[in-house]
C-alpha cells in the first residue's frame, strides 16, 4: 500500500521551516499533499491563490509533492485522498500542546489516519509565518527565513497595502 500523507496548515506565508517538513516528508512518504487550509473566517494576508502559487514555485522539483486547498474537516480531505497519515512539524514545546488537542480530535474523527511529527530543523525552531511577516512588514532581512520567491512576494504584497493607505 502507497503511504500517502497530507501536510496541512496555513502557508500564510511559505517559510523555509515548512519547506524543511515538507522536504524530509516527500523522502518518508510516496506522495505528500499539502494542503492549504482554505478558512473565510481567518485574515490572511495571502490569498489562497497566492499561497498555493508560492508553495507550487518552492516545491517544484519535489515530483511527488502536490500542493492543493482544503477547506472543512482535515480529515475528510485526507479521506478524499486516500491518505493514511498526517503531517506536522513541531517546533518547540509551546507547539506541544495545540498540536496535541488537534492530534487527538483528528484521531477521534479517524482512527485509521495517524499524526506524524517531524521536529523542525533547530535552525527554524523560532520561525513562523507571523514573525516573518512582522518583519517584512517594516523592510527587515527575511532572506534567510523564506525562498526568494516568497521574499519578492512579501516585498510586493507591503507595496501593495501601503500604497492603498490606512
Ligand atoms: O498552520 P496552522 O494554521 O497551524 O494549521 C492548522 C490546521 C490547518 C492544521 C488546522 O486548523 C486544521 O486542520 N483545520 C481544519 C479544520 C479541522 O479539521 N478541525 C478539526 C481538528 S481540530
Amino acid at each position: 500500500m502507497a503511504s500517502i500523507a497530507v501536510c496541512p496548515g496555513s502557508f500564510d506565508p511559505v517559510t523555509y521551516g515548512h519547506l524543511d517538513i515538507i522536504k524530509r516528508g516527500a523522502r518518508v512518504f510516496d506522495q505528500v499533499y499539502v494542503a492549504v487550509l482554505n478558512n473565510s473566517a481567518k485574515k490572511p494576508l495571502f490569498t489562497v491563490e497566492e499561497r498555493i502559487e508560492l508553495l507550487r514555485a518552492v516545491t517544484q522539483s519535489l515530483p511527488n509533492v502536490h500542493v492543493e486547498s482544503f477547506h472543512g474537516l482535515l480529515i475528510d480531505y485526507a479521506r478524499s485522498k486516500k491518505a493514511n497519515a498526517i503531517l506536522r512539524g513541531l517546533r518547540a514545546v509551546s507547539d506541544f500542546e495545540y498540536e496535541m488537542q488537534i492530534t487527538s480530535m483528528n484521531r477521534v474523527l479517524d482512527e485509521n489516519i495517524e499524526t506524524f511529527f517531524m521536529m523542525t530543523n533547530s535552525q527554524y525552531a523560532f520561525l513562523s509565518s507571523s514573525i516573518v511577516k512582522e518583519v517584512a512588514k517594516y523592510n527587515g532581512d527575511i532572506s534567510e527565513l523564506v525562498p526568494p520567491v516568497v521574499e519578492q512576494a512579501l516585498k510586493k504584497k507591503f507595496a501593495s497595502l501601503a500604497a492603498d493607505g490606512p
